[in-house]
């Protein structure tokens, strides 16, 4: 598997992380392509549990560089606290590696967060409070600064006056205090010496990774559901899940990508606001958030929960040209007598939609059309092989399959390391 994309079908919290980390066994570089400490993706494995946010899955194995990528937004405290709990449970960071290129998220973002929230009224995106959409902003603006800056004391100290012309008018603006450049300047020679030995260019070590026909994993970070032009606008983050950014947030050349991965949950769920078609306000919805354990790994927010959307998986499925699938959660599904798949959605002018995604205006307005399928109500979490799988749950999983048009690769039927199988 020299390059593969592991990239969320969904709304995001799809499981990539224990994907990855499972993965990550056999590879020898991880590099996450985009976002930031939005990101929560949760890890059980020898060394515990662990919800990471910006420190690549492959940490767990030492043999494995892992790299933050040039397409992700870096906060430096977040990331030293997640470092420090990190080295608290006997990880090593040996080779943990941030790309010069990397955009920095600076405490000024987090709070243009909040107010640009506060500002939205009742229109809000729900986002993670992370700094993540004005971070995006200031890059596509060109008055971010990036991590390799920390490493030029000059250019930072000018490039933060820079910035911060304008971000304390707007801070101002919106009514927040502005910020003091030389108090923040120290903070950020602060993060230099904690961090400084681990930014590089990415290049030199990838080039040799790929001559070297090297196994790299590209991690993906929430879900094509809220990618910035693919997702529901503008309830999306401000970056791209989707495959075809991979090898870009990466520092790959696009060709490079050999496998596309598309870690998919066997339901649905979402944090955050706009339109989520197969919602269930009851308690089946209920019953898949407690058995699911479905609460955000960076946020604590319930999730919303739904059932499995055939249409998304399809839209989801031929955007990334996925190779294969990667089906999680499969036991959450072992509580229930029967089982709901929306294969179609129907618009208000009686139009069946199968292939694509509604924009979000029309997509408030869709009804989904369902199929049921028989539960197993059999417990699956100890299954290792596809064969045993009960035939209910092979029949559920083959008709998600078919709906994306991607074989499965991989099912996951608990949260811990062993108990997932590969589908020959
Ligand atoms: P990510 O953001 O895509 O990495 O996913 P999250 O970590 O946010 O959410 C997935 C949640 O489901 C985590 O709590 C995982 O421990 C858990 N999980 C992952 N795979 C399985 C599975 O197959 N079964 C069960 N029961 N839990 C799982
Ligand atoms: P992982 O990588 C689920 C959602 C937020 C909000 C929207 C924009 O763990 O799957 P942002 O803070 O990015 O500006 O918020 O995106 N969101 C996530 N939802 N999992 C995530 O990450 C998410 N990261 C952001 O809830 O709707
Ligand atoms: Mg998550």
């Amino acid at each position: 598997m020299p390059v593969t994309a592991i990239v969320g079908a969904q709304w995001g919290d799809e499981g990539k992380g224990r994907i990855i980390d499972y993965l990550a066994q056999q590879a020898d570089v991880v590099i996450r392509f985009q976002g930031g400490d939005n990101a929560g993706h949760t890890v059980i494995n020898e060394f515990g549990k662990h919800a990471l946010h910006l420190v690549p899955s492959g940490i767990f194995n030492p043999n494995t560089r892992n790299i933050i990528g040039t397409g992700c937004v870096v906060n430096p405290a977040s990331l030293l606290q997640e470092m420090a709990s990190l080295e608290a449970a006997g990880v090593s960071l040996d080779n943990l590696w941030i790309s010069s290129r990397a955009q920095m998220v600076m405490p000024y973002h987090r709070i243009l967060d909040e107010l640009e929230e506060k500002a939205r009224g009742k229109d809000t995106i729900g986002t993670t409070k992370r700094g993540i959409g004005p971070a995006y902003a200031d890059k596509a603006a060109r008055s971010g600064l990036r991590m390799g800056d920390l490493l030029q004391p000059d250019w930072l100290e000018a490039r933060l006056d820079n910035a911060l012309r304008t971000i304390n008018q707007k801070l101002q603006l919106l009514g927040g205090h502005p910020i003091d450049g030389q108090e923040l300047y120290a903070q950020l020679m602060a993060y230099r010496s904690k961090l400084g030995h681990r930014i590089i260019d990415t290049v030199p070590m990838l080039r040799r990774a790929l001559a070297d026909n090297d196994a790299i994993l590209l991690e993906g970070q929430l879900g094509v559901m809220r990618d910035l032009d693919w997702g529901i606008y503008p309830y999306v983050t401000s970056s791209n899940p989707t495959a075809a950014f991979a090898p870009s947030g990466a520092g790959l050349p696009a060709c490079a990508i050999d496998r596309v991965i598309g870690v998919v949950k066997a339901y649905s769920t979402a944090v955050g606001d706009g339109p989520f078609p197969t919602e269930l306000h009851d308690e089946i919805g209920e019953k898949l958030r407690e058995h699911g354990h479905e609460y955000g790994a960076t946020t604590g927010r319930p999730r919303r929960c739904g059932w499995f959307d055939g249409v998304a998986i399809r839209y989801a499925a031929w955007l990334n040209g996925m190779t294969g699938l990667a089906i999680t959660k499969l036991d959450v599904l072992d509580h229930f007598e029967t089982l709901k798949i929306c294969i179609g959605y129907q618009l208000p002018s009686g139009e069946i939609i199968t292939d694509s995604m509604p924009d979000t205006p029309l997509l408030y307005h869709v009804k989904p059309i369902y199929e049921t399928w028989p539960g197993w109500l059999t417990d699956t979490s100890k299954i290792h092989h596809w064969n045993d799988l009960p035939s209910a749950a092979k029949a559920y999983l083959q008709r998600i399959s078919e709906l994306a048009g991607v074989k499965i690769d991989y099912v996951s039927v608990g949260p811990e390391r062993d108990q997932m199988f590969v589908v020959a």
